[in-house]
């Protein structure tokens, strides 16, 4: 499947100059969640994740598919005040102001391998904010993957070094 012809632009949105790359149309197709799923699980496919770590909300999305590809645990990182028991915290810089992410503290076993999954990577600030987290919480960084890398942002450089996938750039 070209899941490529499934992300269509919006221009102006959030704000006004910015082309949005909606993935929602791949979300529609059938065959679109599993082919994500089986690209992502195939590129880590020899790496023993335990879990992976999936960003709220879109990453929700991409993070439980690719978990049930590769047959291992899915742990949410979610939006401040939403985790229920002890969490650990993050802070990390927006283009405007800050933003926070957290996870259970006591989310995954000590020193288990984990694969972090978001639907896209522009800046990057996510999923660093992530590795933090997964840091925190005693688990060994594997990787992350992406659906969709906006290249012009250089978010990968912001990534502690590990291997970093996407299936499809702009
Ligand atoms: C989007 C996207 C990533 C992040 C990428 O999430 O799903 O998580 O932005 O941007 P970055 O690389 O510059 O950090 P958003 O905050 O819009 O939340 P949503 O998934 O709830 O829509
Ligand atoms: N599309 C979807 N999500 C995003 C984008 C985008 O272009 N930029 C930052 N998050």
């Amino acid at each position: 499947m070209d899941l490529k012809a499934y992300i269509r632009d919006i221009p102006d949105f959030p704000k006004p100059g910015i082309v949005f790359r909606d993935i929602t149309p791949v979300l529609a197709h059938p065959q679109g969640l599993p082919t994500v799923a089986k690209e992502i699980a195939a590129a880590f496919a020899d790496q023993a994740i335990d879990y992976v770590v999936g960003i709220e909300s879109r990453g929700f999305i991409i993070g439980t598919v690719v978990s049930h590809a590769i047959g291992c645990g899915f742990v949410p990182v979610r939006k401040p005040g939403k985790l229920p028991a002890a969490v650990h915290r993050v802070e990390y810089e927006l283009e405007y102001g800050t933003d926070k992410l957290e996870v259970h503290q006591d989310a995954i076993a000590q020193g288990s391998r984990i694969l972090i999954v978001d639907d896209i990577i522009a800046t990057g600030g996510t999923a660093a904010a992530t590795a933090k987290l997964v840091n925190l919480a005693g688990g060994e960084l594997v990787g992350y993957g992406f659906m969709v890398e906006l290249l012009a942002l250089q978010g990968r450089q912001a990534l502690p070094d590990v291997n970093v996938f996407s299936l499809i750039t702009y």
